[in-house]
């Protein structure tokens, strides 16, 4: 603990904060593939999509409810799109056949993580992020946002797989956004995780998966190290959370995925270092947590053993003045039932794509 106490008090000495934009998150979706997302979108796009089945109704499919009668996965009697089997995105069956595939990914607007800016065209002259780049056969979401963000990019994109582009700007209007699907190509060092495309670019900020970072915007989200992949061995960090006219600070877990006992998450009174609450794979987070003041460390600690995905919280400042935390206090949804239901069941890969592979 004296290294911890150390490092506390060099935060509290330097004390100044940087800024982030002050952002609301109106995703459904915490995850990269979506695995999390639980909304209603029951067509494979919003424009001219294709209905999907129920799941209730789809036995001759490896994915079904009498296979799942627990709500694994998110399955149950509805047709919404879902992501049981850790693919890149969510996804449904339909009922066409063509060319023997019996299922499409679904484009949710509303399903993408706080940090993916989204799926953009690359024409490659001049490139869309014009900073350093490499290719990787290991490529992952986040050894591109690491590699950019050692550099001190402030954005990172991965395309084709296995391509990683760092830049500071992104036109968003020189360059449209693309539905998701354009980007769904899988990563080359993790067949979960979406890529980009041959000619489209999928954009994150590199503060994703940071170990540590100073947060000041009214509200934000913040990853456990190294996500959306496995959080490394013997991780260390801290994030400060300084919220000014704050009286109090609301953490909600989105996503949990600690199974080992002595990883851990703490929040800490930022100006007394008192532990506020910790979470560990024993005790997950089950409600909101509230803490009173306008300051809060977020602690991650890991072991040497059983790495796991981690975590994303989502912070809210609540200001006396206005009536923003009463109303939020009075949820108190549990996620833990669905992180233990996602950890035992991302066996079943096989199946679903088994004919388009042939
Ligand atoms: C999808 O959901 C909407 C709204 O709940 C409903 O009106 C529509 O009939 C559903 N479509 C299908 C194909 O189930
Ligand atoms: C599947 O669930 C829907 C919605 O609850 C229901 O209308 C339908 O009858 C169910 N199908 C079967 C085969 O049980
Ligand atoms: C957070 O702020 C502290 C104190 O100003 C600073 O030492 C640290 O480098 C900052 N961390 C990041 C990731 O910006
Ligand atoms: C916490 O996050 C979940 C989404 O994962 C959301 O459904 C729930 O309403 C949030 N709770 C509060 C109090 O904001
Ligand atoms: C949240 O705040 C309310 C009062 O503002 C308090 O009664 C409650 O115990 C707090 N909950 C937690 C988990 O800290
Ligand atoms: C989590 O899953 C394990 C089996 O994988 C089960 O034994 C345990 O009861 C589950 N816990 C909860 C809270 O559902």
């Amino acid at each position: 603990m004296d290294s911890f106490l150390t490092i506390t008090a060099a935060i509290l000495l330097v004390g100044s904060l940087s800024s982030t934009a002050s952002r609301q998150f109106d995703t459904e979706c915490y995850t990269a593939n979506g695995e999390d997302y639980r909304g209603c979108q029951n067509q494979t796009s919003l424009l001219g999509g294709k209905p999907c089945l129920f799941w209730n109704e789809t036995f001759q499919h490896p994915y079904n409810t009498l296979k799942y009668p627990n709500g694994e996965g998110g399955l149950g009697s509805h047709n919404y799109c879902r992501n049981p089997d850790g693919d890149v995105q969510p996804w449904c069956y339909i009922a066409d056949h063509e060319d023997g595939i019996y299922w499409r990914y679904c484009d949710i607007p509303t399903c993408q993580m706080p940090g993916n800016l989204g799926c953009f065209k690359d024409s490659g002259d001049p490139p869309t992020l014009t900073g350093s780049s490499q290719t990787s056969n290991k490529l992952t979401i986040q050894n591109c946002i690491s590699f950019c963000r050692k550099q001190r990019y402030t954005l990172a994109g991965m395309e084709s797989g296995y391509a990683c582009f760092c830049g500071n700007d992104l036109d968003l209007r020189r360059h449209g956004k693309a539905p998701s699907m354009e980007c769904n190509h899988v990563c080359f060092g993790d067949h979960t995780q979406p890529c980009g495309g041959d000619g489209w670019v999928i954009v994150f900020d590199t503060r994703v998966g940071a170990c540590g970072g100073n947060y000041s915007a009214p509200s934000g989200v913040v990853y456990s190290p190294d996500f959306p992949d496995k959080y490394g061995a013997g991780k260390v960090c801290y994030w400060t959370v300084q919220v000014p006219g704050a009286s109090v600070i609301l953490f909600n877990f989105t996503f949990f995925d600690i199974s080992d006992q002595t990883d851990m998450v703490e929040l800490l009174d930022g100006y007394t270092n008192q532990v506020v609450a910790r979470f560990d794979g024993r005790t997950p987070p089950r409600e909101v947590v509230n803490v009173t003041g306008d300051f809060v460390i977020l602690y991650f600690y890991s072991d040497r053993t059983n790495q796991a995905q981690g975590f994303a919280v989502t912070y809210q400042g609540g200001f006396t003045h206005t009536h923003t935390h009463t109303h939020r206090q009075t949820h108190t949804q549990t996620h833990t039932d669905r992180t233990n239901q996602t950890q035992g069941f991302a066996v079943t890969y096989q199946g679903k794509r088994h004919v388009d592979m042939l």
